[in-house]
Formats: C-alpha cells, sequence, structure tokens
C-alpha cells in the first residue's frame, strides 16, 4: 500500500508509530518554576550527538490544562532536566507516570517512586533507575503541526552527567541484556531489549 500522510490511509488506526519502531523512551524529570517534581516518559525521544553527548525528546499537543505539556515547559523554564532508563521492572511505573494529570501532581510520588538529588541539575532522579543522564537545556525547535493548539516541539539538551549502577557494568562494558530497557511500538505494544548481536563495520 502507499498513502499520502495529508490523506486518509485506509487502515483501523495510524500506522506511523509502528514504522519508527522501537523507539527508546527517556523517562524525563524536572523540577517547574516553583520547584516541584514531575516525572514522564518521551518515545520520541534519542540520541541525537556523541561528543558532547546531546539528547532530545518531543512534546507532541497540548497539556490537559492547555500549553505544552509539563516536561518541556519545565525544561524550558529551569533550563535542566534529566532521562532516566525504562527499563522492564520499572514498566507499570513508567505507565503510571503517563498519567494526563494536573501541573501540580509529583508523578514521582503517584508511581511510588524514590526521587534522589542530582550530582550538576537542580531536577531529581529516579533513584529505582539503574541510569541517568543529568541535562543542560540547550535548545527547543518547533515542527510543523496540525492544529496551533496542539503544538509538536523538540527540546535538546546536553547529557553532562551520567550515572551509571556498578551492577550493570560487566568486565568495564554497559550489561543492556541484564538493564532490559523497554521500548516502544506502534499502538499499545512495547518491547523489551533482550536479544543483542554484534556485527564489525566494514574496512573501505
Ligand atoms: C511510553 C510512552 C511514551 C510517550 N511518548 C510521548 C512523546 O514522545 N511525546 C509526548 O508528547 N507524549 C508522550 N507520551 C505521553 C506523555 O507521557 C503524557 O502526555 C504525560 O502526561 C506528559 O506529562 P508531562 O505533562 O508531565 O510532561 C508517552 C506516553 C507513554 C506511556
Amino acid at each position: 500500500m502507499f498513502y499520502e500522510t495529508s490523506g486518509p490511509h485506509g487502515l483501523p488506526h495510524d500506522p506511523f508509530k509502528s514504522l519508527v519502531v522501537p523507539r527508546p523512551i527517556g523517562w524525563i524529570s524536572t523540577l517547574d518554576a516553583e520547584g516541584r517534581p514531575n516525572l514522564a516518559p518521551y518515545s520520541f525521544f534519542n540520541g541525537v550527538a556523541g561528543s558532547p553527548p546531546v539528547v532530545m525528546f518531543a512534546s507532541n499537543g497540548a497539556h490537559r490544562e492547555g500549553g505544552v505539556k509539563d516536561s518541556l515547559a519545565n525544561a524550558e523554564a529551569t533550563g535542566e532536566f534529566v532521562c532516566n532508563l525504562a527499563t522492564w521492572d520499572l514498566r507499570e511505573a513508567m505507565n503510571t507516570t503517563s498519567a494526563m494529570v494536573d501541573r501540580d501532581c509529583d508523578e514521582f510520588a503517584l508511581a511510588g517512586l524514590t526521587p534522589v538529588p542530582s550530582q550538576l541539575v537542580k531536577a531529581p532522579r529516579v533513584k529505582e533507575s539503574p541510569v541517568h543522564m543529568e541535562c543542560r537545556y540547550l535548545k527547543s525547535v518547533d515542527l510543523p503541526s496540525n492544529s496551533p493548539a496542539q503544538p509538536n516541539r523538540v527540546a535538546f539538551g546536553q547529557v553532562i552527567g551520567v550515572h551509571i549502577d556498578d551492577a550493570y557494568l560487566k568486565e568495564g562494558l554497559v550489561d543492556v541484556g541484564r538493564l532490559k530497557p523497554i521500548a516502544r511500538l506502534g499502538y499499545m505494544d512495547y518491547t523489551v531489549v533482550e536479544t543483542i548481536f554484534s556485527m564489525t563495520r566494514p574496512k573501505v
């Protein structure tokens, strides 16, 4: 089949999110301007540079109270955020923090998670997560949107500090198979990283 994205696809659900898979989940913790903690998952998330390391997450649509979603608003207001790794063991808690709750709701408390201080930023980390990346917000980029009330905006942040639970380091390498990161597929589906293979790049 072929469809133009400006027209109908003829399928029961939009297939796009099933075609860019798996998407890693940036579990973004922030503080708002009043110092209240916030936590939410974003699967339009990725690393986009390595040296120095830079990540991005995209906020799509509006907060139910209007305006952009809290994670983006807080990153822009405070200039920092933390990316926590969402793992198999934390899947239910991660999902709980995606609830469309009031701006002043502390999703750490909602999901029974423990905020712990970061080293370089004021935004807290999720203690139960084995990996945290402390980020300095760099900039936002507005993307096309089908409605002004439903903005699409990407926030970029430079990773300035990385925490890795030593239990997940094996001979100096990150043991991703033990970490079991979860990632988003389309519809209501997820995957978990359990199968790993290696390839050596060709020499020209
Ligand atoms: C696995 C998962 C991935 C999500 N990815 C995104 C995303 O990439 N962009 C987005 O705007 N919302 C995404 N959401 C929905 C947000 O988590 C949800 O709107 C949340 O309430 C935003 O919280 P905040 O306003 O505290 O930032 C995702 C939800 C789940 C469960």
